[in-house]
């Protein structure tokens, strides 16, 4: 059985189902998307769940995305997960989404329906449930700083923060007009929006202003591999701080390490990977409970960057 299909193996079902015991109705599109632990995690869930489905990763290249999502409706899919880097233009393919996808500019769920094809984006919410997960509490009330907050990533976190009701957000961007272009549309999509102040990573006031934060998230994609720094210095950190790495490797991340050392309490991207996961196999089986049985498959995974 083929680890990764590509588009022209969704011409039909006979080469999409060669030898496997299920058919295929899931999937995660992206490129690349050989890592992804998305795979594991959703078959364990379908099994518990004794549904009789396949969730296949497919390499996609961009500007074929909505030709591979009218494939697999053709085929019918039930739906699947769209990653970096498909996520805006799989929401421009979307008969219908959800507003938070709107607001985000981001789809990374897709559900095939009679209506058509449906957007949602868990990963805002995923972040959110993984949060109160980690530290007991969501991010309302919180000084929040996001660095990387002007990518794909950081602007999700930045949003969910806001949507949460944290009470001040430091946006720290490499590009700051990035940083600066999220923090104009907090402003104007938000009801309330919190306090929002947007800095440089070289602002020399920078490791003052990140120790009065109460949590730092980490949104760059700094920390996928083991030598790569963290995203702030030793000197951003202060005991006791809620520290949320969004991004996971074999491993503990930089950031982790750094932060626990600190005294920090510290969790890394695979807590939001499940909760962002287990929301969308919801959306595609309403009324399922698939958290613990994809929290085991994540958990007895070892590889995954
Ligand atoms: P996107 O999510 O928009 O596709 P990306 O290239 O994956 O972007 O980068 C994600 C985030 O990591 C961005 O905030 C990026 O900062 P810039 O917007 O300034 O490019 C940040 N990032 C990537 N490499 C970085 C590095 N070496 N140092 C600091 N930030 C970095």
């Amino acid at each position: 059985m083929k680890e990764v299909f590509d588009i022209d193996d969704l011409a039909d079902r006979v080469r999409l189902d060669l030898g496997a015991a299920h058919p295929a109705r899931l999937a995660v599109i992206g490129r690349p998307v050989a890592h992804s632990l998305s795979p594991q995690m959703h078959q364990a869930a379908l099994d518990a769940h004794g549904i009789d489905a396949r969730y296949i990763r497919i390499d996609i290249a961009p500007a074929a995305v909505g030709e591979a999502l009218r494939r697999m409706r053709d085929l019918g899919f039930t739906g699947c997960n769209v990653t970096v880097p498909h996520k805006i233009e799989a929401l421009e393919t979307c008969d219908s989404s959800e507003p938070v996808a709107r607001l985000l500019g981001a789809v990374n769920t897709i559900a095939f329906t009679n209506d058509g094809i449906h957007g949602s984006n868990t990963d805002a919410p995923g972040f959110l449930k993984a949060f109160e997960e980690a530290f007991g509490r969501s991010p309302a009330g919180l000084a929040m700083l996001i660095a990387g907050a002007g990518g794909g990533a950081g602007r999700t976190l930045a949003a969910a923060c806001a949507m949460a009701g944290a009470s001040q957000l430091v946006l720290v961007n490499r590009t700051v007009s990035k940083a600066n272009a999220v923090a104009e549309q907090l402003r104007s999509a938000t009801h309330s929006p919190p306090e929002t102040l947007v800095l440089s990573p070289d602002d020399p006031s920078l490791c003052a202003i990140a120790r009065d934060c109460d949590a730092i998230v980490n949104a760059t994609s700094l920390g996928l591999s083991a030598d790569e720094p963290p995203s702030l210095p030793a000197a951003a950190f202060r005991t006791g701080q809620m520290v949320f790495d969004a991004v996971y490797r074999n491993g503990p991340t930089s950031l982790v390490r750094l932060s626990e050392s600190l005294g920090c309490k510290s969790v890394d991207g695979r807590l939001m990977l499940l909760h962002q996961g287990a929301l969308a196999f919801q959306r595609w089986f309403p009324g399922t409970e698939p958290l613990e049985s994809m929290r085991r498959a994540l958990q007895s995974t070892a590889g995954g960057s």
